[in-house]
């Protein structure tokens, strides 16, 4: 068969340790508690990722595979691209949609995959390599610190699915879209994936199912702090909570203490004090409004050119490229 992965790790442990434990004496040694959500996805936590995507409750993902159904031909042929360009890829699931379009329109060269998480990115870039024969490029990096490192060459599409953008405060989507239009070139161009704004009923059970699964994934994190931090953080005397902002528009996923406790952490020295009822705030999954988005693009410096919804209006697929609107 042909086709060949290259691996290539921008992200080490002793990166990612180093990282780690500066967000957690940022996040956890004083004042309100937070945590960034990159933090969930260590082997356990990607998994459970991934059975999020198969609850009734989490739409999103199936939600945007059926518009990449009804529309990845038109995608791919309004890109003329032949490298697809994965930022977040995990499994790289809904990814084929767009690999079997351009394979249809035989025009498929390369594939590159970027995510933090190694062994999901590893059996990702198996399958498609596998699948499709074709080359696969999986970068373990982080698409805060790396776009840049991305080879340039062919006409990529660059796919950021997922609203996996929607996990970043608006700030740092500001920083983020302008670095990933930095690294596009003018033919290039990006596929992103938005939430929308719906009923808060359907966007806190999306977020707070009934099985518990969302709960394992968001109290994964204290056991991720155990491990790589040497911690006594008991994950049963945390309840997760998801809480709807109607000013902001996201989703907050807490874990809340059920009890006045001290854990610590022995590498980094540190004790951390929770009262009763105290919160760290783990994730916010921001849904967007479609003129937001368009906005939003426009600041970084991107195009939209075109954009698919499911029929409920629920999910977003723009298509962007380099420039600014026409006035
Ligand atoms: N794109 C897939 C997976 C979304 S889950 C989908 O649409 O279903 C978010 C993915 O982004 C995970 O695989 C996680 O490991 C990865 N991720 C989260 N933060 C990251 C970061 N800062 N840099 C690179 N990958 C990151
Ligand atoms: C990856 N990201 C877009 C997911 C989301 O919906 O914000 C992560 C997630 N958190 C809880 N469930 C899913």
């Amino acid at each position: 068969m042909s086709g060949e992965i290259s691996l290539e790790v921008l992200v080490t442990p002793a990166d990612r340790r180093a990282a780690l434990e500066r967000d957690v004496r940022v996040g956890l040694g004083a004042g309100d508690k937070v945590l960034p959500p990159v933090w969930f996805y260590d082997e356990t936590g990607s998994r459970l990722f991934d059975e999020i995507t198969r609850l009734p409750e989490y739409y999103p993902t199936r939600t945007e595979a059926g518009i990449l159904r009804a529309h990845a031909a038109d995608m791919v042929a309004a890109s003329g691209a032949d490298v697809l360009v994965e930022l977040g890829s995990g499994t790289s699931e809904k990814t084929r949609l767009l690999l079997d379009a351009m394979t249809a329109a035989g025009s498929l060269r390369q594939v590159v995959l970027l995510d933090i998480s190694e062994e999901v990115l590893v059996e990702g870039a198996a399958a498609l390599r596998e699948r499709y024969g074709v080359d696969v490029h999986a970068v373990v990096g982080d698409f805060r610190l790396h776009l840049e490192a991305l080879a340039k060459g062919e006409r990529r599409l660059w796919a950021f699915l997922g609203s996996t953008i929607g996990n970043f405060r608006p700030d740092e989507r500001r920083r983020l879209l302008g670095e990933l239009a930095g690294a596009m070139a003018d033919d290039d161009h990006l596929l992103l994936g938005t939430d929308l704004v719906k009923e808060p009923e359907r966007l806190v059970a999306a977020y707070d199912d009934e099985r518990g699964v969302t709960a394992a994934f968001n109290r994964n994190v204290l056991a991720v702090l155990n491990r790589e931090l040497g911690g006594d953080l008991v994950p049963e005397r945390f309840v997760h909570r998801a809480v709807w902002d109607p000013v902001a528009e996201w989703i907050e996923m807490r874990l809340r203490s059920t009890a006045c406790q001290v854990a610590r952490l022995d590498r980094l020295g540190l004790e951390v004090a929770f009262e009763e009822g105290e919160e760290i705030l783990t994730e916010t999954s921001a849904k967007f409004r479609p003129a937001g988005v368009v906005a939003e693009l426009a600041t970084a410096g991107l195009r939209e050119e075109v954009a698919w919804s499911d029929p409920d209006g629920d999910f977003r697929l723009g298509l962007s490229r380099r420039g600014s609107h026409a006035a």
